[in-house]
């Protein structure tokens, strides 16, 4: 009996409440991942299964990358943990200052986080006490926009757009911006659509309605992700940041998926040359091997909140694990991994690939829309009558199957490989699911 078959009978699946995922429906059929290395996982049956996803669009470097392991063993062993309360571990700085050096321009001060979760609610918190240091303390009110992801916090969920994860609970004072997929105008285009930068216009209708000065800040994906891969309309994000620097209402970027190469620039305000005032990250940034995520806020946004309190905290804000030195240690051996390997920009090269390869899923069965950017990419499936969600699923558990790993949302089949994907793998990929979608009824 090998490793993995004695995993799977000595686990007792009913304890793991797992999330985001039909625990009845999994465990039902399990499919258990037990090792991973460059673009592959295994599976327990011992298939290699090509990753399509980075991960949880996270794995950006590829799988089990022994320079971050060895950085973490030597780490653990030097300093496994200090408090960044009141204390400070030089790591921490170092990370900082060289997240700063790769970061947008003005966007250097770096607040630490253990989450994307965290990393909005943390910016969101930043936004409001920017605002009440400058005497307007009555900005409190934050415009999300439907569709939108933004974790599961409270202050997530509040700006976040996709119902199922707002409907059982309470939230912020909140509202939206219209979303910008519009498949009568835009359905297959490639790269950024043409139409809608007008939608961006939602947040004028907004701030007639509330009054600027109750509005603290707007959050959005630069490229909306969970929510189905949806690239900006052509000019979307400038016109966004103008309506915003009118009202003086803060812009965030909620660059989660975004951040650390995947559009084949470091950030996607680098790619759509939009800063925002404040930038949210996570998931690349310690390559996924240790939970992090950080904030990069503004001069401004850190001097103002700075400057208001004369002595004592600033900022009443932080986590335990804020700047933990191992994921500190992974995150400089994930930046050496990027940056000796130009995986922060190598995903440029490769889109014009990237885009032939999924446009080419055009005349498949029961495929609505195709999107891609950078190296993302959505095939947007027909739902099925009266079981939305049926054909996308089923598209997951095929593909699966047949050795790639896909995000179903909804009936949207979401891609993200590595940045380290190979042309061929590329291929293989669109090989795969042209066959899983020609298998669907
Ligand atoms: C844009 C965005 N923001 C926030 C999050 C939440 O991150 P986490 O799951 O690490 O809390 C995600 C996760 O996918 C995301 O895509």
């Amino acid at each position: 009996m090998d490793d993995a078959t004695t995993l799977r009978n000595a686990t007792d699946l009913a304890a793991f409440w797992m999330p985001f995922t039909a625990n009845r429906q999994f465990k039902g059929a399990p499919r258990m991942l037990v090792s991973a290395s460059g673009m592959y996982y295994r599976a327990d049956d011992g298939r290699e299964v090509l990753d399509g996803t980075a991960g949880l669009w996270c794995v950006n470097a590829g799988h089990g990358r022994r320079e971050i392991a060895e950085a973490l063993q030597r780490q653990v062993l030097a300093l496994d943990y200090a408090p960044s309360f009141q204390m400070g571990h030089p790591i921490a700085f170092d990370f900082a200052a060289r997240l700063a050096r790769i970061a947008p321009p003005g966007l250097d001060r770096i607040f630490y986080v253990n989450s994307g979760s965290e990393a909005v609610d943390t910016a969101l918190k930043m936004a409001m006490a920017y605002h009440r240091a400058r005497g307007e303390g009555q900005r409190t009110r934050l415009i999300g926009r439907e569709k939108g992801y933004h974790g599961v916090g409270f202050g997530g969920i509040s700006v976040g757009g996709l119902v199922n994860n707002r409907r059982a609970y309470v939230t912020l004072p909140s509202d939206h911006l219209r979303h910008t997929q519009d498949l009568a105008a835009n359905a297959f285009a490639r790269g950024l659509p043409k139409h809608g930068a007008e939608r961006a216009e939602d947040l004028e209708q907004l701030v007639a309605l509330h009054g600027a000065d109750t509005i603290a800040a707007v959050i959005v994906e630069p490229v909306a992700g969970a929510g189905g891969v949806l690239p900006p309309p052509r000019g979307y994000l400038q016109r966004l940041r103008e309506i915003c620097d009118r009202h003086g209402i803060l812009l965030i970027f909620d660059e989660v998926i975004t951040g650390f190469g995947r559009l084949g620039t470091p950030f996607a305000s680098q790619f759509f040359d939009v800063t925002p005032d404040l930038m949210t990250t996570a998931k690349g940034i310690t390559n996924a091997t240790v939970p992090m995520g950080a904030v990069f806020a503004g001069r401004h946004v850190h001097d103002a909140i700075m400057e208001a309190s004369q002595a004592g905290i600033e900022f009443f804000h932080g986590y335990t694990y804020s700047g933990h030195p191992l994921a500190c240690a992974a995150g400089m051996a994930t930046m050496d991994i990027y940056e000796r390997e130009g995986l922060l920009t190598r995903a440029a090269g490769l889109a014009p690939i990237w885009e032939e390869m999924v446009h080419r899923l055009a005349d498949a069965p029961h495929v609505i829309d195709i999107r891609n950017v950078g190296l993302l990419a959505a095939v947007e499936l027909q739902p099925r009558k009266g079981a939305p969600g049926a054909r996308g699923y089923e598209a997951l558990v095929k593909a699966f199957e047949a050795g790639l790993t896909v995000r179903a949302a909804g009936d949207i089949i979401c891609l993200s490989p590595p940045l380290i994907v190979e042309e061929a793998q590329i291929g293989l990929m669109a090989e795969i699911l042209r066959e899983v979608i020609c298998g669907l009824d």
